[in-house]
Order: C-alpha cells, then structure tokens, then sequence
C-alpha cells in the first residue's frame, strides 16, 4: 500500500497518526522570564492533531536568547511553565518535542546577562538584526568562545534535554539551522576557528555531533530530532560546499540513534526562506545517506506533501505558515478545504489576535 500524508507513522517510541508535523515557530509572546503564557497552551492544543508538534525555539541558557519574549528551557520555573502546556497537548492525545536553541552571535548586549557580549565560534558579526528593548538592531560583535568553554554549552544544552524530560515532552529537537550558533559552528563563512572546533569539515562538526550526543545520552534512543539548513542564508550564512559538509553530517548523525534528522530545504521559489547561490538542493542525497527518519520542510503544501510521502522523498511533512493559520490543518487537507490567510503582522510578538484566533473549518 502506498503512505499518504494521513498514514501512522513509527516514530521511535511514539505512534504518530498521520506524516503531518507543525514545525518550530517563535511567536515572542513569553512572559519577561522565558515561561509560557496560558495562551501558550491553547496555541499548542489547538494544532494537537498533528502527528508531532514542534514548539518554538526554547532558550537553553541566559546567554542563548537573541529576541525579545521567546521561552528558555533552563530553570524549574521555565519546565513548570512548559508542564501545564504538555499536559494540555497529552489530555488532547497529542505528541510535543521541544526545540532546543542558542542563538549564539545573533543576540545583542541588550539580551544578555549584565550586558555581556553574545558568543560565537568566532568574533564574525552577521548581517542581520535582532529584536532588542530599544527595537530592532545590528547585533553586537560576538566574542568567540575559548575551547575550554564549548564543553559547559554542550552541558548546557544536556541541562535544558534534562528539564525538557521534567516538563513532560515527548523529546525534543536540536535547533541546528538557521544561522544559529550550532549552525554557525557547522559553516565556514561563521567558524574561521584554528582548535580542534574549527577548520575541516570533521572539526566543524564536532559541537553538533557533542551537543546532539549529550541529548541523546538525556533521552535515550528516538527521542531526539536534530534540525539542519544546508542551503540556508537566513542571518547571514553560507558555506564554500554545503553537499560536502553536511553529506559527512548526515553519516555521522547515522551512529546517533536520533529520532529523526528535519531537513529545511525550501522548494523552488519559497516566498521568504531563500537558498544559497550555485548550490543544489541537497536532500535526495542526504535521503541515500541518512538512514533513519526524514522530516522535510519548506514552503510544502498538500499536494507537494503527498509526493514526498508517497515518492518516499521524506517520511514526515513539517508546516509552518499553513499550520501558524490553519489550527486544523489535518482535517483540512484530508478533507481539501481551504486554508486561512496568514496575517503576518502579529507573526512576531503581541496577544491572542492571529495566534489563537485563526477559525476552524
Ligand atoms: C513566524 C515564524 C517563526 C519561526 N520560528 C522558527 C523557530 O523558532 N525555529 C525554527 O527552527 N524555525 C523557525 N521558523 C521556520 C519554520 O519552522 C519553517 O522552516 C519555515 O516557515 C518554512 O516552512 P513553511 O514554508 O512550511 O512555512 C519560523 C518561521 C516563521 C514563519
């Protein structure tokens, strides 16, 4: 029998109803330490049909914030806060991974912890802009990390896996993409480092492969997601040979019994998420290589998901857009309704309006 978007799916432990997956979606409307806000937990059980659901990007530490009200993962009070939200998805016979983030050399003076400089692999300002107190601003120049301070972020990371577990997730996912600091370890236009952290692509993977190993040890086997962006730009990033690179990665990753490995690969034309120049696309060939579950994401719809489930291109379909405005978008694709418009101006920040307000079918 052919698999469709809407046929169970193993995943490690859990048993997922359908391919269909709601992917991490910062919305910065946390209280001023980091906890979610009661309409958190509606915004999470609203979507709790989705085989899996992703939270948005959850700080591991003071010094990973690069944004203004987005959550952290790293006190007890954060992990009671996320308690009452996984409860809420389990009553509603939901699945919840949390997404692990630092954000390294995108953050700001403004964000950190009596007003210290962000950190990074290496002292390489991105183009880009972060939301601070004062608004929106260039971020600071980064300091970069002396090797014997990369162990205590790889703890870090291991300590926010341990309250992640506390808080009742189903597992969580390891925020590798988007210009961030694991990301900006992986790519040589960000890691100019001369330690074992930096240079070849064996050494420039070594923080991923630790951080994602001390998850695992947290975890346990198919608990674990690992998100990556090979051909990503977003806050300045690019790489002299994305294939080369993150073929080796996906090998790697095949000694680690991660539960899936979620592949940002924009389709052609994505309106927002633009590739870097002169560089395939890369995931039929980390499909050959990588020998555990395949999430795909990137500007995917109901058709385009259905053949990549059935072409077996990816085994799970992750939605941001179409899941930020369409609470129940299972039912919607299953039943081909039409979708809501997103509003992208209450994307980022405010209250319950285009966040909890998006009309079921
Ligand atoms: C409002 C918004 C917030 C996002 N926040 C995150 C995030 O916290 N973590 C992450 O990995 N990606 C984040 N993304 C990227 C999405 O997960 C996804 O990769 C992107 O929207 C492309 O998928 P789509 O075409 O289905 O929307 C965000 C995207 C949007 C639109």
């Amino acid at each position: 029998m052919t698999d469709t978007l809407f046929s169970p799916y193993t995943l490690g432990a859990l048993n997922l109803p359908n391919r269909m997956v709601m992917a991490p979606m910062t919305r910065n409307r946390n209280d001023e330490n980091g906890i979610p806000k009661p309409m958190a937990t509606t915004h999470y059980v609203q979507r709790a049909t989705a085989g899996l659901l992703i939270t948005e990007a959850t700080q591991v530490s003071d010094k990973a914030s690069g944004y203004m009200f987005t959550p952290g993962i790293y006190t007890e009070d954060q992990a009671r806060g996320w308690q009452i939200v996984t409860d809420a998805v389990h009553e509603k016979g939901g699945r919840i991974f949390s997404q692990l983030w630092h954000t390294g050399r995108v953050s700001h003076t403004l964000l950190q912890p009596a007003g210290g400089d962000p950190i990074a692999p290496s002292a390489v300002k991105a183009e880009t802009m972060v939301f601070t107190p004062n608004g929106f601003e260039p971020p600071t120049m980064p300091r970069a990390l002396t090797t014997d301070e990369i162990p205590v972020i790889v703890e870090q990371f291991a300590h926010a896996a341990r309250l992640a577990k506390s808080a009742g997730f189903d597992g969580v996912e390891v925020h590798g993409a988007n210009g961030y600091l694991i990301e900006q370890f992986l790519k040589d236009g960000s890691n100019r480092r001369k330690d074992s952290y930096g240079g070849d692509i064996p050494n420039r993977m070594r923080f991923a492969l630790e951080v994602v190993a001390a998850t695992v040890e947290v975890w346990g086997p198919g608990r674990v997601g690992f998100r990556i962006s090979p051909r990503g730009v977003f806050n300045d990033m690019h790489d002299s040979d994305p294939l080369a690179l993150y073929s080796q990665l996906a090998a790697a990753l095949n000694d680690i019994p991660l539960a899936y490995l979620h592949l940002i690969e924009p389709l052609p034309g994505h309106p927002t998420f633009k590739s870097q120049e002169g560089v395939e696309p890369v995931a039929a060939e980390l499909r050959k290589i990588f020998k555990g579950t395949l999430m795909i994401n990137g500007g995917y719809g109901r058709d385009t998901a259905e053949k990549a489930v059935a072409e077996k291109v990816s085994d799970l379909v992750a939605f941001g857009v179409p899941y930020l405005a369409n609470p129940d978008l299972v039912e919607r694709y299953r039943r081909n309704a039409p979708l809501n418009e997103p509003d992208q101006d209450t994307f980022y920040g405010g209250d319950e309006k285009g966040y909890n307000d998006y009309p079921l079918l």
